[in-house]
This record gives structure tokens, sequence and C-alpha cells, in this order.
């Protein structure tokens, strides 16, 4: 289905067709004066300057042509030379009936579905999720959700961080704990056991442990990296142990994203590449792409317009080891041969920006990749406390990302329980759900680049831009609807009737601006734009429902057709927090 701005943009356009000029002028957007008209058309001013003549002349003429318009129920000229414009009922009802019909509320599907790979999350194994976790998680969730939701076919992957030197500093830990372990022993060539023999909770403290050691002991530190080493080059102990913890590390990780609603498709992590480095490195230099540099194995990514300093990138470290960016680059040449996907998108926190430049520089350089396969990188900003300073807990530590969810559901659960009555279990269950929304919305209704303060008054609040509010609504239209059956009404077979007043128009020209917020949100990876679209429509809901009698409606088509729009404000609403990556309750 056709966008609204298109369509009344199409008319227009005739219309200055008709006047003498340019088609092209009649270009309408959203009135920036929504006091004085709903859309606007400033064509008028530019056409000013290509037929010299006044711009409130062709207006004036313009608009003449539209008056027995089907769209325009008036389209005035006003000085210096805008065009006001507000649009017929009758025109909105009959798009509002097509939208209903339409499968995914008249959005259209992309010219072509493409192939989409989404690498976010950034948790590392053996490292408790923190909170700042919480954006990669959310933001690519929900670009995941929305590529989806447009018709692109799109794979997860947690891409694990499992390569650097927290692996050998957790190997070492747990040597020096055990070291009569078989892993241990490189003449034991038997099999490792099924089972782990550590718990997470015990990863999670050899981890910080070990690293807090390696610092002021050279000694430590040196076997941590010679572990690393070992671990990296297949050594059959080493990798067996890292083996299993990626195993505890991912059992543990999928209960803090289910708590999330987070979902990934691959647990690919950088270490499943490990046998493709070889072959890359020599790819590199068999190409002539890379040398040797101070011994390091580099491939330059400078171009001539760099104004900035850019720094080669390192494929493999002057003693042989290989690194984040080598894993990275294999990771892209597996992705290509396993999926071969027409775009990758990558989501870290934004002060990876230089390294993902140098990567992507890297891979096209390399022809990695084809050279229409586009590589995006997201960077995201800082959670921060009412400090303005990264959040953390009351006594200065670093806050785990588990711990924010239990302190938000507590606090979700004690505004629950204050405002009404509901059984305990309820309680729980819905403060729960809710509490979600107030994590995810809080988050994504910021743009992801920007830092955020985490105002936990704030997020939880039933009013204002929140999660809490836009979950409210959806219950008070379930509800309307309930009581609506109660009565033997059947709002499936509910019709939508005309458009009445100023406050249904309101609601029914934002439904209908779904399908262009859609697109352009998925085009632009842009979350916040579905979260600004959810909170205008459902602050154009509650007005409608605050200045119209519903259920109290006497005549039975008028009051169906409240239901109709009920129905369908409902569906959108709920299409769209589906795709920022939550869900509504029953009752809150
Ligand atoms: N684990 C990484 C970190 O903690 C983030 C991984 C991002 N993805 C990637 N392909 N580099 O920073």
């Amino acid at each position: 289905m056709k966008k609204l701005l298109d369509l009344l943009s199409e008319e227009m356009g005739l219309a200055f067709e008709a006047a003498g000029y340019d088609k092209a002028l009649g270009k309408v957007g959203v009135s920036n004066r929504p006091d004085l008209c709903e859309f606007q058309c400033n064509g008028a001013m530019a056409g000013a300057k290509l037929y010299h003549k006044a711009p409130v002349m062709i207006a004036g003429e313009v608009a003449a042509k539209l008056a027995d318009s089907a769209v325009f129920e008036e389209a005035a000229a006003v000085a210096p030379g805008f065009l006001n414009l507000k649009l017929k009922k009758e025109f909105l009802k009959e798009l509002l009936q097509k939208m209903a019909e339409e499968p995914k509320f008249g959005l259209e599907a992309p010219v072509k579905a493409k192939k989409i790979i989404i690498d976010y999350g950034g948790a590392n194994v053996a490292k408790p999720l923190h909170v700042g976790h919480l954006r990669s998680a959310v933001i690519g969730e929900s670009v995941k959700r929305m590529n989806r939701y447009v018709g692109h076919e799109v794979i997860g992957d947690a891409h694990l961080g499992d390569w650097g030197l927290q692996m050998g500093l957790v190997i070492v830990g747990l040597k020096e704990r055990y070291p009569d372990w078989v892993y241990f022993d490189e003449s034991y060539e038997g099999e490792y056991p099924a089972e782990a023999p550590f718990t997470i909770s015990e990863l999670e403290e050899i981890y910080p442990a070990s690293s807090i050691r390696s610092k002021s002991d050279a000694d430590y530190k040196a076997k941590a990296m010679e572990a690393t080493f070992k671990f990296q080059q297949g050594v059959r102990g080493y990798w067996a142990l890292g083996e299993m913890i990626r195993k505890v590390s991912i059992k543990d990780l999928k209960k803090n994203y289910t708590a999330l609603n987070v979902e990934f498709e691959l647990w690919n992590g950088e270490s499943s590449i490990k046998d493709l480095i070889p072959e890359m490195v020599q790819y590199m230099k068999d190409g002539g792409y890379a040398y040797i540099s101070d011994g390091a194995l580099v491939v330059d990514v400078k171009e001539e317009t760099d104004t900035k300093e850019m720094p080669p990138c390192m494929i493999l470290k002057s003693d042989g080891a290989s690194l984040y960016n080598t894993t990275d680059l294999a990771t892209i040449l597996d992705r290509v041969r396993k999926y071969d996907p027409d775009r990758i998108i990558y989501l870290t926190d934004k002060r990876q920006d230089l390294y993902f430049q140098q990567v992507f520089r890297c891979a096209r350089k390399t022809k990695l990749v084809k050279p229409e396969t586009e590589l995006t990188w997201i960077g995201f900003g800082t959670v921060n406390g009412a400090d303005g300073k990264p959040f953390k807990t009351r006594d200065g530590g670093v806050m785990r990302l588990e711990q924010l969810i239990k302190d938000t559901q507590a606090e979700m659960y004690r505004k629950i329980r204050e405002g009404r009555e509901m059984p305990e279990e309820e309680a729980k269950k819905t403060a729960d759900q809710v509490a979600l929304a107030a994590l995810i919305y809080g988050d994504l209704s910021n743009q992801a680049s920007k830092d955020y303060i985490f105002d936990m008054d704030k997020f939880t609040s039933f009013e204002g831009d929140t999660g809490p509010y836009i979950l409210y609504t959806i219950v008070r239209i379930k509800s309307i609807l309930a009581k609506y059956a109660e009565q033997g009404g059947d709002a499936a077979a509910a019709k939508l009737a005309n458009v009445r007043s100023d406050a249904e128009k309101a609601l029914v020209m934002q439904l209908l601006q779904f399908n262009a917020m859609m697109e352009g949100a998925a085009n632009e990876l842009a979350p916040h734009r579905v979260c600004a679209y959810v909170y205008e429509l459902a602050n154009d809901f509650n007005r409608f429902y605050h200045e119209t009698k519903i259920l109290a409606e006497e005549d039975a088509e008028k009051k169906a057709g409240f239901i109709a729009l009920l129905v369908l404000t409902k569906a959108v609403m709920e299409d769209c927090i589906s795709v920022l990556g939550f869900e509504a309750p029953e009752k809150m």
C-alpha cells in the first residue's frame, strides 16, 4: 500500500501540473504548525525561483485546482507561499479500511529481500553481563526484529568473546586450583570429561582474581599468555577446557538473555573460526595485501582522503599470536562462505569506532567480501547514572545486568501493588513483564549513538514517554474490548465507520503513517523511531479515549466503528512493541 505522504504528494503534484508547474514541486510533509493545519506543501516557495513569480501567487493557483479534491478538505495558500492542508475524512476512512485489510498494515515488502547477519550481544565467556551489555542486546534484538518484520532474512549471532587473554587467565586460574586435572597433562590421550568440573560462579570468581594477579605478577601474566597461545594453537587439553568454559558460559548467558527476551540463532564464538586463520593469513600474504612491519603482519588501510590517523590493521602479532582483528576478519570469511550475506551489521559501544573502520577497510581491500556487501557498524553510547558517569551500583561497583533487571522488577512490583488489587502471583508476573518494557523502552527510546541516564523512577513511570505507559495504553484497549465482548459485541466483526471527531481523525492519521515509519526505521536501523511513533500513537489514542464515549455510544454502527478502530490501534501498537522486543500483559 502506498504511503500516506506519497499519496498526498501525488495529489498535490497533479494540482501543480494542472496549474502549469512542475509536478515534482508537490511534495507534501507533516505540518510543522499543527495548530494551523495537518500537512503542508512548500513547493510554491521553490517554484518561485524557477518560474520568477511570487510564491503566494503560485500557491493560490495550485490551491484553486484543489477546490474539489477528493483528498484535501482544505488547501489554503498563505503568505509567504505555503500551502496549508487538511484532509478529507472520507478519504481517510477509505485508506484506513485498506490498511486494516492489508498484511502488515500496508507495509510493502522490500524490492529485494536481503540476507542479513547481525552480530550483537557482545558477551565474553567467564564474565557476567553488566549494565553495558544491555544496549548491545536490546538494540541488536530490535534491529533484528525490525529487519525481519519488513521482510529481510536475518540471522543473529552472539559472537561470543572467547579468544583473547581472558581465556588464558581463566585457564591458569583453574590450573592453580586444580593442577592435577587431565586437561593439563600434555601426555594424556584419552577422552576429556563430558561434564564441566566447574560452575559459572567459580569461573566468575576466577577470572577477576586471575586478571588482578596478572597485573602485578609478571610471571603469572606470562603463564596466562602462554596458556592463551596454547589454547589458540588448539593444544588438546587447553582446547577441551576452552570448550567447557564456553559451554558453561553459554548456558548462563542464555538464561540472562532469555530474561531480556533476546534470542540468538547462532552462538558462534571468536574461536569458532580457528581453523580458518592460517588459510586467511596465507591468502592475505599471497594477495600481496599483508606485509611484515616491526615483526607483525599488517594490512595498510589508509586512504588518501583520510584526515585522521589510520593505523594499519594488524593480522598477527610479532609472536605469531592472533588478535581480535584476526578473528573478526576470519569470521567475515566464514560468514561469507556459509551464508553469503548481503549485509553484516555489528553492534558495539562507540569506542570501537576506529577498530571497525580498520576491519571493514581491510575486509574490502583484501576482497573478503564482495563490493556490494554492506558492512555496517552501530556504535552505541553509555548507560549513565544520575551523576552523568557510567552507571554503577550504590557502592561504586560494576552493575550486573542481572541485578539491574531484578531492581527494575522490584520497583515495578512495588508500583503495581501500590495502585491496584491483584493476586500476588499475577502481580509478580505482570511486574516482570512491565519491568522488561521499562528497561527496553527506556534504552531504545534514545538514539543509539547517544549516552543516556538510567533513571529508575522515570523508566518505570506509567506516565510520559515510557514502556509502562505504552503497555498501559494497550491494556486499556484490551479492557474496553473485553467489556464490549461481555456486552455481547463481536469485535472481530466490527466495521470501521466514518471518521467524525478531530481526536478520531488525529488517531487515524497517525495510524496511516505506520508503513512509512516502519520502513524508515528499518532502513535507518533506528528503534528509537518506532518508540517515538508508538508513543505518539498512544497519545493520540488516549486523547480519543478521553473525548469519546465508546461503550456508552448508543448508535450501534458508530460504536462498532469505534471498536474496529480500537482493534486496529491495538494491533499496530502490538506489532510496534514486538519489534522493540517486549509484550503487553492482559491487565496491569
Ligand atoms: N566481545 C566484544 C567486546 O566485549 C564485542 C564483540 C563485538 N563483535 C565483533 N564481531 N567484534 O567488546
